[in-house]
């Protein structure tokens, strides 16, 4: 309790601690319904006590100004804003930053992330964005850390460290906001917005552990996902909430609703009226109403009917006005933005983005060699409307990104390759149906020692509001890239295809066809550099696919945790689990991708055999690099209990380990596992640990052909 918060809620009218509860945006970005009133004049009066989207260090400052210098309490803003993958330098989309599989990385570019943002006055992210995402039709899979429920809580504590820093009134630290609580990710047929059903066992492996581990690292705020599960709208979702998250987990920060979303309550057809969507938002624990006027006008008519009470009003102002505390704002309002950064600081930054865009970009497919570009390389077609596509790189959540300001892949490709020929044309638009560039684009492939096929989205086919029924190239790609291939196959030239999407592309063709295949997903502002780094061989590509690529949309969702069946796929039965049309294998498996190097793995030791709940299990596999290049690879460790009470999945990520090696180099990776990470939701939700035989398989990636099997037998 502090004393200044209780003194200060003593003074408070009903409208201004309303204001407290209050988030209203300025205009920088409108991702829904906008407000009509006059926003300074708001912050004057106290009746908004929080913003979002506002930029820039003199526009954060004046209203800042207003709030503590012209407002009746003085009570600063607390300015919040989506800094998903940077600021002004944008690193790689979510989704392919995962795929470094880096947890220091992780924490490094938030850190990065945070410092900029906090020097312009901004001093809460709406991030991370937890949402385990197994459908590459909703498009805010890229904002997503992909598939696997493990590896979203590793990155859930990454994240909340980067952001908020040893201590979260420091200057440069800006408070996390874990979103969207929960099971957004599973929005029917992967439309944006639409209704989540799931199981309570779902939720429970899938969905929730990410948002146990961001209040484990002490996450100061969480939003609710705008969706329902199961009929209730998590905005309103009092069990989760409350129960879950408070009660359960402990949360005692605080819960900021999504855009508009309490009054969304009535759309979703649970509230009568803005008075009853308020009541139910607040009984749930939802603490900041952002851009609606749920609190603001629906509370006075709730606590007149006496749905609420003043306690309940009074203990979300103390939450949020706790956290302004927390973020050193009552101390000194102008701490973050006090002063401009300096070029160090940028140029490091940028070097950041360089390093974890190259670790981004996954090597999906590299036959006959065709990378790295040979430094005999002299003539490259550099082609497709994504290969000069600046505006691109910085991908779905551009926050205050300046998006021309990227590099494209041509203009680092002119940087890393002085002496070389390039020749460039988009050949077709994105989008749209214009064939009449391809021909001009395939004349120029004549003599061409490789060419680059640059295909793709645009940034905003992903993210927010953008799910696609048929996750493909869209417009005309096609079109240009089978007359390239084909021109390509006459002339025996190699041709490299790189993927900039914000989700998997279903490509099984071009999967096929190319020789080489990347997925850049969108690497942010060192964009181009950093591709150049790769397909010139300076940095061997060591990005894993942090989720699964279908061959075809019927096989979504499609991922590696499947529980078995009872009639597994057997092509030669037809009464098993399997398509006619398509094979049930995906295009690409989680966690695949491939570097310059060729590893080996042999000898997999696991110790000791028989464990405890409090034992530790040691894994051990040799690795060899037989190829050509120095690499890295990464390490997967899975588990799979044979027998158990409730059927388990076929595969359970739980561990991975990195290991660089020199050409013909040997090295063991070792990885540990608590087994008390064996551990499952029991047949009534209660964790258990069950005796019996536990497999422990591991290698490249989640395709069990690969992998080598060990155990260890669990004791009670
Ligand atoms: C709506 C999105 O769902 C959420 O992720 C974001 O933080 C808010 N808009 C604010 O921009």
């Amino acid at each position: 309790m502090s004393a200044r918060i209780e003194a200060l809620l003593k003074r408070m009218t009903l409208a201004e601690k309303l204001g407290q509860l209050s988030m209203s945006a300025a205009h920088d970005a409108i991702t829904g319904p906008t407000e009509a009133h006059d926003l300074a004049q708001a912050v004057r009066q106290g009746t908004v006590g929080s913003l979002l989207n506002l930029t820039g260090r003199e526009r954060t400052r004046a209203l800042q100004r207003l709030a503590v210098e012209e407002s009746r309490l003085r009570i600063p803003l607390l300015i919040g804003l989506d800094v998903l993958h940077g600021y002004r330098t944008l690193f790689p989309i979510p989704l392919a930053e995962a795929g470094a599989f880096d947890e220091a990385l992780w924490e490094r570019t938030a850190r990065e992330a945070a410092i900029e943002a906090a020097a312009d006055g901004i001093a809460l992210t709406f991030a991370p964005m937890l949402d385990v995402a197994r459908d590459p039709r909703w498009g805010r899979i890229a904002e997503s850390p992909g598939e696997d429920p493990w590896l979203a809580a590793r990155y859930a504590r990454a994240k909340v460290r980067g952001f908020q820093g040893a201590e979260l009134a420091a200057a440069d630290a800006i408070a996390a906001c874990a979103k969207h609580f929960c099971a957004y990710g599973a929005v029917c047929a992967g439309r944006d917005y639409a209704p989540v059903d799931v199981s309570e066992r779902t939720l429970h492996e899938v969905h929730l552990p990410a948002f146990a581990a961001a209040v484990e690292a002490g996450v100061a705020s969480i939003m609710p996902a705008f969706v329902d599960v199961a009929g209730v709208p998590m905005t309103a979702h009092r069990r989760l909430l409350r129960g879950w998250l408070r009660d359960e987990q402990g949360f005692d920060g605080v819960l900021i609703s999504d855009y508009h979303a309490i009054a969304e309550l009535l759309r979703h057809g649970v509230a009568a009226d803005l008075a009853a969507a308020a009541t139910l938002a607040l009984k749930a624990g939802v603490d900041i109403d952002m851009m609606s006027p749920a609190y603001r006008e629906g509370l006075p008519v709730a606590l007149e009917r006496g749905h609420v009470t003043m306690d309940e009003i009074d203990a979300a102002v103390r939450r949020v006005l706790t956290l302004k505390e927390r973020l050193g704002l009552f101390d000194d309002p102008y701490r973050r933005g006090a002063a401009p950064e300096d070029a160090g600081a940028i140029a490091r930054r940028r070097r950041l983005a360089r390093e974890i865009a190259t670790r981004s970009v996954v090597l999906l497919k590299n036959a006959r060699a065709a990378l790295p570009l040979g430094a005999a390389v002299r003539r490259l077609c550099v082609l497709g409307p994504l290969a000069d596509a600046a505006a691109e790189m910085g991908g779905c959540w551009a926050a205050a990104g300046r998006r021309e300001a990227s590099v494209s892949l041509l203009e680092g490709l002119r940087a890393a390759l002085p002496q070389a020929e390039l020749r460039h044309a988009a050949g077709v638009a994105i989008d749209g149906d214009d064939r009449r560039g391809i021909a001009a684009a395939v004349a120029l492939c004549a003599g061409a020692d490789a060419i680059l096929l640059c295909l793709g989205e645009a940034a905003e086919m992903s993210g927010e509001a953008a799910s696609r029924a048929c996750p493909e190239l869209p417009g005309e790609q096609r079109a240009l890239a089978e007359a390239v291939l084909e021109q390509a196959r006459a002339n025996d030239t190699p041709v490299i295809a790189i993927l900039f999407s914000g989700r998997p592309l279903i490509v099984p063709w071009l999967a096929e066809r190319a020789d080489a295949l990347l997925a850049a997903w969108f690497p942010g502002t060192e964009a181009g550099h950093a591709l150049a780094d790769l397909l010139t061989g300076r940095v061997s590509p060591s990005g894993r696919t942090p989720v699964t690529w279908p061959r075809a949309v019927g096989q979504i969702p499609i991922f590696f945790g499947q529980r078995p069946s009872g009639r597994p796929a057997d092509a030669n039965d037809r009464y098993t689990s399997r398509y006619l049309d398509v094979p049930n294998e995906p295009l690409f498996p989680f966690g695949h991708g491939l570097g310059y190097g060729r590893f080996e793995y042999s000898n997999l030791r696991v110790t000791p055999a028989i464990v405890g709940a409090r034992d530790t299990i040691r894994v051990c596999v040799d690795l060899a690099n037989t190829g050509a290049h120095a690499a890295e690879e990464t390490v997967f460790l899975f588990v799979r209990h044979e027998v158990a009470r409730v059927a388990r999945p076929l595969l359970e990520l739980k561990g991975y380990a990195r290991i660089a090696l020199e050409p013909g180099a040997r090295g063991t990776a070792q990885l540990s596992l608590p087994a008390a990470e064996l551990r499952y939701p029991g047949p009534d939700l209660v964790p258990v640990f069950e005796p019996g035989a536990v497999e422990i398989l591991v290698g490249p990636c989640a395709d069990r052909a690969r992998l080598l099997v060990g155990g260890v037998r669990l004791r009670a």
